[in-house]
Formats: C-alpha cells, sequence, structure tokens
C-alpha cells in the first residue's frame, strides 16, 4: 500500500559467523536465511563486551582510564556485515549500550570516565560502521518491571539522563542514523482479556505483558522525544509465551494495537524486535496436545503481527532466530520449539502464520 514503510521480515543468528560461508558455499543455514528473510540482527557478537573482550586489550584495571576501553575487534561482525551486504540485506545493529553485556571494567570508573567510555564506544562502534548499518538499538531494557529504569551500572554512574545522552551521542556518531531504543514485556496497552484486563498485577513477576512496565515504556518515549532527544523508533522485543499461567501470556492483538497506536501518535515509528513464542509449557501429554502447541504458537504469531501491521506506525519486524535448530530459549527452556522452521528448517505452522500476516500487508 502506498506509504506503508517496507517490512523488514528479518533474522540472525545465535550462531557463529562460521555457520554463514563453510569453503565457498552457503551453509544450509544460510540458504534458508538469505531466501527466507531480507534483514539481519546480529544476536551477539555488535555487544560491547563481546567486541572488547575477544582479544587481550589494555582493559585491566590498573590501566589509566584513557586505555581502559581496550582494543576494538570487529572480525565477527565483518563478516556477518559483509555477508547481510552482499545479499542484499538490511541490517540493524543491536546493541550499543545494553547493561547485562557491557564491559565488568566500567564498575570500577567514576561517574566521568563511564560517561567518556560510553561516549568513546558509541563513536567506535557506529563510526566503525558508518554506511553500512544505518539502524541502531541505541539502549536496551533499561527498565524494571514497575517502569522505573533499573539501577544499573550507566544509572548508578551516569545518573538517570544517561538514555538522552546516549540518544544524542549516537545522532552525533551518525546523523544519518535510524536510532532506536529496545524492552522487552512492554507490548500491551489497555484491557484486553474477557473479564479484566489479564496482564501482570504483580510488578516483580517476570511476565509479558507487563502494563506497568509497558505504560514506563511509552513514558520514557515520550519524555525523550518532548525533550527533542534524536529517537526514531521503538523496539518491542514480543518474547512471548503461548502456554504460560494466565500472567504470562501474550497481549491480545487489540493491546499490541494500542501501544504502537499511542506511540506512533509521539511521532516514532514501532517494531517489533526480537519475536519469538514458546510452547513447552502446554501439556505435553494427551491425544491433543501437539495439535494445540502448534495452534497456540501459529496464532500468536499470525494476530499480533496482523495487528501490528495494520498500524501505520509499525516498520519492521524481527524473528529471534528462525529455525529452532538455533535459538537462545534453548539455553533457558527445556525443550522448547519457539520459531517458525524446524530444527531441520522445515516450515512449521507457524511459518505460514507469518506468512499470512504478512498477506494482509
Ligand atoms: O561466541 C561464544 C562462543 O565462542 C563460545 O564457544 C560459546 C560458549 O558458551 O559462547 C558463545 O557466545 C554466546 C553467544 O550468545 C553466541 O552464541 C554467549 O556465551 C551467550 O551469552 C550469548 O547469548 C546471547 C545473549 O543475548 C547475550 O548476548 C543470546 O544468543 C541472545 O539471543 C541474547 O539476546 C537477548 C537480546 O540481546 C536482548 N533481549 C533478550 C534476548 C534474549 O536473551
Amino acid at each position: 500500500k502506498k506509504d506503508r514503510p517496507k517490512i523488514k521480515c528479518a533474522t540472525c543468528s545465535t550462531v557463529e559467523p562460521q555457520d554463514l560461508t563453510a569453503t565457498n558455499s552457503l551453509t544450509r543455514y544460510a540458504k534458508v536465511l538469505t531466501s527466507e528473510f531480507n534483514s539481519v540482527v546480529i544476536e551477539h557478537h555488535l555487544k560491547w563486551a563481546p567486541l572488547v573482550h575477544s582479544i587481550p586489550g589494555p582493559i585491566h584495571q590498573t590501566a589509566p582510564p584513557s586505555t581502559r576501553l581496550g582494543r576494538y575487534d570487529f572480525h565477527h561482525v565483518d563478516t556477518m556485515v559483509d555477508f547481510a551486504m552482499k545479499h542484499n540485506m538490511h541490517i540493524k545493529g543491536h546493541v550499543l549500550v545494553w547493561h547485562v553485556t557491557s564491559p565488568p571494567f566500567l564498575e570500577d570508573m567514576t561517574g566521568d570516565e563511564v560517561r567518556e567510555c560510553v561516549r568513546r564506544h558509541i563513536f567506535t562502534t557506529m563510526g566503525y560502521f558508518k554506511g553500512r548499518i544505518k539502524m541502531w538499538d541505541v539502549v536496551n531494557e533499561s527498565l524494571a518491571s514497575d517502569g522505573s529504569l533499573v539501577e544499573n551500572v550507566f544509572y548508578r554512574k551516569m545518573g538517570p539522563n544517561y538514555i538522552e545522552e546516549c540518544f544524542r551521542w549516537a545522532h552525533e556518531a551518525d546523523p544519518e542514523a535510524f536510532l532506536i531504543y529496545n524492552d522487552n514485556k512492554v507490548e500491551c496497552c489497555g484491557k484486553g482479556y474477557e473479564g479484566g484486563d489479564g496482564v501482570a498485577s504483580d510488578a516483580n513477576c517476570n511476565a509479558a505483558p507487563n502494563q506497568a512496565k509497558a505504560d514506563g515504556f511509552y513514558n520514557l518515549l515520550k519524555g525523550l522525544v518532548q525533550r527533542g532527544v534524536p529517537i526514531h523508533g521503538a523496539g518491542m522485543q514480543a518474547h512471548f509465551n503461548a502456554g504460560g499461567v494466565k500472567h504470562q501470556r501474550p497481549p491480545t492483538p487489540a493491546m499490541v494495537k494500542r501501544q504502537i497506536r499511542r506511540i506512533g501518535d509521539l511521532g516514532l515509528k514501532v517494531n517489533i524486535s526480537e519475536m519469538d513464542v514458546r510452547v513447552s509449557k502446554l501439556p505435553s501429554s494427551g491425544s491433543d496436545a501437539t495439535a494445540m502447541k502448534i495452534a497456540a504458537q501459529t496464532q500468536i504469531y499470525r494476530d499480533i503481527l496482523s495487528a501490528a501491521l495494520s498500524e501505520p506506525a509499525f516498520d519492521g519486524i524481527w524473528l529471534w532466530g528462525f529455525t529452532d535448530r538455533h535459538t537462545w530459549v534453548s539455553n533457558f527452556y527445556y525443550d522448547d520449539a519457539p520459531l517458525i522452521l524446524d530444527e531441520n528448517y522445515k516450515r512449521k505452522s507457524s511459518y505460514f502464520g507469518v506468512q499470512e500476516a504478512l498477506k494482509t500487508v
């Protein structure tokens, strides 16, 4: 449709660079990736700690602050970015500032030193990929379950304005880049389930969706926009669980639509940034168990994506992997199958659910 932004249905990779090319030919993984998708997100290797930890460098605590950043080793990411460019795929940079994958030496620095390190990290990384990576998750998962800011190393050392500072540096580093704030369990707005809102009421529970956090997400974005911070998009991760107890159910399509709508009204674009749908908590025995898992997973992929795609502010879908052979979920949840191709790259029912949703565009 006219004005419809290009949909980037994407993925990559819990896998290592060597999974992309075998000697002079594409691996199975790479063949499927390039034939089914048009965009790539690198799941791990572009984060701060892996970039500076992979080689020995002067990152020891005894080194003077100016040298503690260490030398950057971009060769893993280069391999993946070159691969994506060769196959005409978009690349989203994930992620510049996330406390979970920041180098531990930040803890021993003063606020000014941390600020300088973060600034240099943003300039170094964005500068290196300028012209190749045009879209970045700048800050990731800074919100706690109650919608307040997590008191992570950046918050403690730099103060509550650190997110704003990161976006301003990112814009300075590459004024052409599209800059995104990304978070999880923020995909809902308002009531959705019969007989109540059905969303997490316990602020501490590890559930999706969580209305308090979703409101915190909206308010954070609103504040950034109102202060004129250069931010262009919001990423809602969408790591869903089809089979959880009531407070872990995914949001309804209507809830997702409302969240996209109100963020769009701020002038921002919205994407679903890391979608997968776990099913292992659904019954695993009984004659209908498998059919139930397949149906629930398919429905969530199809209906959430259709709802999102019907919103003008929505501009992209990234799945967090595509084959059940390679998914972060298997490191945390036993025997799950959250993606749209099975372990042997066979299309699942959820694949056709996604395809159906895309047809509505
Ligand atoms: O690269 C090394 C490899 O050389 C080594 O042999 C292997 C042994 O453990 O580890 C490999 O690194 C792992 C990497 O994934 C690549 O597979 C890291 O240990 C592991 O910590 C890393 O996990 C990633 C995690 O973020 C931390 O970066 C997951 O793949 C990735 O799916 C996950 O993604 C996050 C998003 O960034 C933010 N939202 C939540 C999402 C899921 O947790």
